[in-house]
């Protein structure tokens, strides 16, 4: 089995939420004794219905929120002033990129080479190669007049630069069209095979995480209710209906 990048147990994630019936805060488990497993290697599909916990586990996993309780660990690393240094190994981004708007795509690239500490030279134009922006005559054009699509593909790049080991995209899919989508899946089987990039990918497009997945990850109201292999999975069902089998689990727990 290949070694272990990622890995959270018994992590519990409270919120406090604002409850307009009894006019009180009132804690929410958004993660709860949550357990995961990311091995090198792997294009892990995250799957949940919204509200399930899965951006709440990639926002712990990118350090942008901290458990309320549970071990997080990335490349062995568990302690927070050492953790916190594995994360220049990681890069992705959650729910939507974060780009300027007012600023062309390289200079949205620039911005990130220089948060990272990137030569720009050359990475910048291959990783608008790889996200397939250099297709768009996009030289002068401010973000702000791309189509969602576009600003996806901006985000994708962006995730690229500087070679991570393990890529996260939170619903990567959101706005891309049907080339889109095609350009999307080759790269991140050119990204798996060529780089030996680990990447977990959650998404709605259950479908589309199919045809790259080679494990999965079911979350449901912030617990894991099940990981299994691609292979192991193909084994259990005869079509390759990752829907059916969602909602069969959630069945089975309730
Ligand atoms: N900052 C926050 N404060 C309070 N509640 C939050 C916050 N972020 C997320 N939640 C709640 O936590 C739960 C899980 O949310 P999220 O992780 O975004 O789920 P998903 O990405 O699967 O849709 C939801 O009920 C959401 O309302
Ligand atoms: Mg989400």
């Amino acid at each position: 089995m290949a070694e272990i990048i990622f890995k959270t147990e018994n992590v519990i994630k409270q919120y406090r939420k604002f409850d307009v019936s009894t006019f009180r805060y009132e804690t929410y488990d958004a993660l709860n004794d949550f357990n995961m497993e990311i091995h090198k290697g792997d294009i892990y599909g995250f799957v949940g219905k919204n509200g399930a916990g899965k951006t709440t586990l990639i926002r712990l996993l990118a350090g942008l929120v901290q458990q309320t309780d549970g071990t997080v660990e990335l490349f062995s690393e568990s302690v927070s002033d050492k953790l916190y240094l594995q994360r220049y190994r990681i890069n992705g981004f959650i729910e939507k990129p974060a780009l300027n708007s007012a600023l062309t795509a390289q200079d949205n690239l620039k911005i990130c080479c220089l948060q990272r500490g990137l030569e720009y030279t050359n990475c910048i134009n291959e990783v608008l190669e790889e996200s397939g922006l250099s297709q768009f005559d996009i030289k002068n054009v401010k973000v702000r007049n791309f189509s969602l699509g576009m600003k996806q593909r901006l985000g994708i790049a962006m995730a690229l630069l500087g070679k991570p080991e393990l890529l996260f995209l939170d619903e990567p899919l959101n706005g891309l069209d049907p080339e889109g989508i095609r350009d999307f899946r080759k790269l991140i089987k050119k990204l798996h095979q060529e780089y030996g990039t680990t990447i977990l990918i959650s998404s709605h497009q259950l479908r589309e995480l199919t045809q790259v997945a080679t494990c999965y990850g079911f979350i449901h109201k912030g617990k894991m209710l099940e990981q299994i292999s691609a292979e192991d999975l193909k084994r259990k069902i005869d079509s390759e209906d990752l829907e059916e089998y969602f909602i069969s689990l959630i069945n089975k727990k309730q």
